[in-house]
């Protein structure tokens, strides 16, 4: 098989940048390791950027997001039981995010691309990337006891983070920068009516929690809890009684609960790969960096990702042009190194960490109070929660 783009990896990022490189009328073939259905039923984060939710317009997967996704104009913070809006409307003079969930993304891209013709390979086994720093890269692949080989020009690593990509660039050339949390997160998915309409971010000396939602009638939270959680130790009810004390009586009061449909234990972790290319290999979404849920970046960072790897990859099929391809990773990393600093921010504020010094304990419940009094300090958490925004490397002098 031959194409202009091999992409590794049929999550969001991988997706996103088979449709648009589709629609721009470049060729490519997505492969994935797994199959549809473990992809599709993966349960994920679900607040999009204003910018995301444009490209996703923009690459024709808008519609059911538009009739379905929930525009949030704010969010709390509950401090000890008490809550304190932040209004990102306000505070950003127009702009909201929407609450879709990625796992309905990843659902209406993959519709996308079957519909489109245009090869996704699932269950591709042993994806090995070649001759990445030469002209001729070329990826193989087994499936159906056979081996296959893609010959292309270009190879995109949208693998994530546990992918073959980022591994197949030199350790000469690689340098990560890596932060783990002393703590995880213990997610559930339930069908009962959010206890609100709008996000709740709590701290509470038990931990961090979090009210989100999939819809208004599907809700989704989690509770900061120790890397070495067993989750047969958190039957529903310890769950709910949980959430309930830390978000406080007024939300306990009005906390629908009832059976989980998912429930799991996810490990925080900040990283960051540099360089995001070598040779014709390009890096993009989780392949390349991390950010802790807190901040809802992950996809919004893949998907800034593949808006600017889309319009390099065109400009050099479409006019034989390298400037979009020599300035991917740098035009990248400056967004995604302020989005880190978000990320790890607004972590280190609503978590509790354990072995953290008195000293700098309350010097976190300063700065929160100081968020909570200061609207330069409420602007400055909006801007960055609503999204960033994007700087076109195209037109940067
Ligand atoms: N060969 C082929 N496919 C692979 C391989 C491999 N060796 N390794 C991983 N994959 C696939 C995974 O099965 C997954 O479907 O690559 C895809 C990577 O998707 P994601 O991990 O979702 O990463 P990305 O597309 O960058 O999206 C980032 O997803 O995990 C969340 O929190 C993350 O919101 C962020 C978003
Ligand atoms: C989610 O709905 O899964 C979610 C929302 C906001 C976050 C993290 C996760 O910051």
């Amino acid at each position: 098989m031959r194409t202009q783009v091999a992409i590794i990896g049929s999550g969001p990022a991988g997706l996103l940048l088979g449709q648009l490189l589709h629609l721009a009328g470049v060729d490519t073939v997505i492969l994935e390791r797994r199959s549809r259905d473990y992809v599709e039923g993966r349960i994920r984060a679900g607040v999009l950027e204003q910018g995301t939710v444009e490209l996703l317009v923009e690459a024709g997967v808008g519609d059911r997001l538009k009739a379905e996704g929930l525009i949030h104009t704010g969010f709390d913070i509950c401090i000890d039981g008490s809550r304190h809006r932040i209004d990102l409307e306000a505070l950003t003079g127009g702009k909201t995010v929407t609450v879709y969930g990625q796992t309905e993304v990843t659902k209406d891209l993959i519709a996308a691309r079957l519909a489109s013709g245009a090869p996704l390979v699932f269950e591709a086994e042993n994806v090995a990337l070649h001759d990445i720093d030469t002209e001729r890269p070329r990826v193989t692949y087994e499936k159906d006891g056979a081996t296959h080989t893609v010959d292309c020009a270009v190879l995109a690593g949208c693998d994530g983070f546990h992918g073959v990509s980022r591994g197949s660039m030199p350790d000469s050339v690689l340098k990560t920068y890596e932060r783990a949390y002393p703590f995880g997160w213990l997610g559930i998915l339930a069908d009962v009516p959010p206890v609100s309409h709008e996000l709740i971010y709590a701290t509470h000396p038990d931990g961090f929690a979090l009210a989100s939602m999939r819809s208004e009638t599907r809700s989704r939270y989690y509770i900061q809890c120790p890397l070495d959680t067993d989750l047969a130790d958190w039957p529903d009810d310890r769950l709910w009684d949980a959430l309930k004390t830390r978000f406080g009586d007024a939300a306990a009061a009005a906390m629908r609960t009832g059976p989980s449909i998912e429930k799991s234990v996810a490990p925080l972790r900040s990283f960051v790969a540099e360089p995001m290319r070598h040779g014709r290999l390009f890096l993009a979404g989780d392949a390349a960096h991390i950010v802790p849920p807190t901040g809802a970046k992950g996809l919004n960072l893949a998907a800034a990702d593949v808006r600017v790897l889309s319009w390099a990859l065109i400009d050099l099929f479409r006019d034989n042009s390298t400037a979009g391809i020599d300035g991917y990773s740098a035009a990248c990393l400056a967004r995604i190194w302020k989005v880190q600093r978000f990320s790890w921010w607004f972590s280190t504020q609503l978590h509790n960490f354990d072995t953290e010094p008195a000293f700098e304990r309350r010097v976190h419940r300063a700065e929160l109070e100081y968020l909570l009094e200061s609207e330069s300090a409420q602007k400055t958490l909006a801007e960055n929660y609503v999204g960033l925004p994007f700087v076109d490397p195209r037109r940067v002098a």
